[in-house]
C-alpha cells in the first residue's frame, strides 16, 4: 500500500511527541515523590504536639469570651474563626493520642458546639453568646474526660468572669 510521505512524517512526529509526554510525566512523578519524602521527613522530625493546639484553644476561648462580653462582635467573630480554623486543622491531621482518636472527636466536641456561638455573634445576642460558650466549655471538659484527662477542666462562671482552668483537685 502506498502511503504519502507526509503521513509517515505525521506518524513519526506523533510517536516522538507521545514519548516525550510520557517522559515528562515520569519526571514530574519523580519530583513529586521527592517532595513527599521531604514532607514525611519533616513530620517525623516534628511530631504534632497536641498540647500546643490546646494552648491556642485556651487563648482563643478567653479572648472570644472577652470580646463577646464587651459586645465587640467584629472582634468576637475574629476569635471565633481562629478557634474554628485551628479545630479544623486538628481534625484534618487524623491524630490519635494514646489510642484516643482526638481528630475524630473534634467535630462533636468543638466544631458543632461552636455553631451556636457563631449564630449568637451574627445575631449580636449577649445571652445566646454566653449560653453558647457555656455549652462549648462543657464540651471541652467532656472531651478531656473522654480522652482520659478528666483533671483538665475549665469553668465559666455566670458573671462576667473569664473562662478559667480549674487547678483545685
Ligand atoms: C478532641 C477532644 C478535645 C477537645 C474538644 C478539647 N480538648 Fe483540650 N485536650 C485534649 C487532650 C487529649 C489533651 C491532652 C494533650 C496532651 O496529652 O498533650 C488536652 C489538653 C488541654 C490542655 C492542657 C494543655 C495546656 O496548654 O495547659 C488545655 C489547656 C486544653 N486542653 C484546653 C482546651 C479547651 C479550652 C478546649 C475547648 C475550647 C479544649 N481543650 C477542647 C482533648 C480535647
Amino acid at each position: 500500500m502506498w502511503v504519502p510521505r507526509w503521513v509517515l512524517w505525521l506518524v513519526g512526529l506523533g510517536l516522538v511527541g507521545g514519548a516525550y509526554a510520557l517522559y515528562a510525566v515520569h519526571r514530574e512523578n519523580r519530583l513529586l515523590e521527592t517532595e513527599v519524602k521531604k514532607l514525611e521527613h519533616l513530620l517525623a522530625e516534628r511530631p504534632v504536639e497536641l498540647a500546643t493546639f490546646m494552648a491556642s484553644y485556651e487563648r482563643f476561648l478567653t479572648k472570644l469570651h472577652a470580646a463577646g462580653q464587651a459586645q465587640n462582635w467584629a472582634l468576637a467573630a475574629f476569635y471565633y474563626e481562629e478557634l474554628e480554623e485551628t479545630a479544623e486543622q486538628l481534625e484534618k491531621l487524623n491524630l490519635t493520642d494514646d489510642g484516643v482518636p482526638v481528630s475524630q472527636m473534634m467535630r462533636p466536641n468543638l466544631l458543632q458546639p461552636l455553631e451556636a456561638v457563631e449564630k449568637a455573634i451574627q445575631a449580636q445576642e449577649p445571652r445566646a453568646f454566653q449560653e453558647g460558650l457555656r455549652v462549648l466549655v462543657s464540651h471541652c471538659n467532656s472531651c478531656h474526660a473522654a480522652a482520659g484527662k478528666p483533671y483538665i477542666q475549665f469553668t465559666l462562671p455566670e458573671k462576667d468572669a473569664p473562662p478559667r482552668q480549674r487547678f483545685t483537685p
